[in-house]
């Protein structure tokens, strides 16, 4: 059988992006024991860029399923600038179990996952981010209860964040609200595939200028930076295109009584969302964080150690 990547949420059915979230809901409930899913085994990190949670969350995660992680970082390889892509993914794959890659162009995940033999897993490219969506969803769903019938609204960039969060939205049945400034609506291409993911599941994908209509009775308000990571030549003309696009006091105000706050981090506090809001109690940025790690061992347990996909 052909090894399995996770480049984007794409590659995945529904019932196999519930079946991860229910293993990482039982590991979550093991509270950290270690096992030895990966024993023996070595997980290459390679990122090119910085990584708070991420690379954390893989770390302690595969320590915990009996593993390794080797960090890589952009001084040590320096993806299609040192060596090719083709040449890392190949060389690697003689020496790990499994790659995360954390890059600037998402063909540079596509092709590892091409040419590498082991499994390839997206730690955020400048399109998708899989892993934050996971671990968004277990947040909602175990907020909730359930994840029926409820309105996620994602205000500010149609950036790499939202892309995943609508695509996973879309394959579960939740319905999503996107509000962007103009010019800064989602990918054309991602939003076509989420609206046939949406049809098939039942719930609605709806693309707005308006952050008041986006946050209307919505149970989830969520927020990224107005600049991602390699986009920082154009902070001050975001800072001026996104100023109306901030989460405060006043906007949650149109959300449900019982609305949540979630926000994938790094935050910038005073430009996409004002401190009362993230540091409030209807904020669950850290239970967010902290569940990366229980989906990111649900996710490799599915890749390295279901038989289904080795
Ligand atoms: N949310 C997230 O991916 O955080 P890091 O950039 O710190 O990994
Ligand atoms: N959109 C942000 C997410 C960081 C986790 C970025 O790409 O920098």
């Amino acid at each position: 059988m052909k090894k399995r990547d996770l480049i984007s949420i794409a590659d995945l059915t529904k019932a196999e992006i519930e079946e991860i979230l229910g293993l990482a809901l039982k590991l979550k409930k093991d509270r950290g024991l270690t096992t030895d899913h990966l024993k023996g085994r070595t997980i290459g990190l390679v990122f090119q860029k910085p990584s708070n949670r991420t690379r954390v969350s893989f770390e302690v995660g595969a320590f915990q399923l009996g593993g390794h992680c080797i960090y890589l970082g952009p001084d040590d390889i320096n993806l299609g600038q040192r060596e090719t892509t083709e040449d890392v993914a190949k060389t690697l794959s003689r020496y790990l179990d499994c790659i995360v890659a954390r890059t600037f162009a998402h063909q540079d995940v596509i092709d590892l996952g091409k040419f590498a033999d082991v499994p390839v897993i997206n730690g955020l490219s400048d399109l998708d981010h899989p892993c934050q969506a996971f671990a968004d969803v277990l947040s909602i769903q175990e907020h909730f209860g359930h994840l029926n019938n409820l309105t996620v609204s994602f205000i500010g960039d149609g950036n790499n964040v939202c892309h995943s969060l609508m695509m996973i939205c879309a394959k579960l049945g939740i319905h999503i609200k996107i509000a962007t400034p103009k010019g800064y609506g989602p990918n054309a291409k991602v939003l076509k595939n989420a609206r046939a993911y949406a049809e098939e599941s039942g719930c609605a994908i709806t693309l707005t200028n308006s952050p008041v209509k986006a946050a209307k009775g919505a149970h989830v308000i969520y927020a990224d930076v107005w600049t991602s990571m390699g986009q920082e030549e154009e902070t001050q003309k975001r800072l001026q295109d996104f100023k109306d696009f901030q989460i405060n006091g006043q906007l949650v105000k149109h959300a449900r009584e019982d609305f949540i706050f979630m926000h994938c981090l790094p935050a910038h506090r005073g430009e996409e969302v004002t401190a009362d809001v993230i540091d409030g109690s209807h904020s669950i940025v850290f239970d967010q964080a902290e569940n990366r790690m229980h989906v990111e061992k649900a996710i490799l347990i599915f890749l390295l150690c279901d038989p289904k996909n080795t």
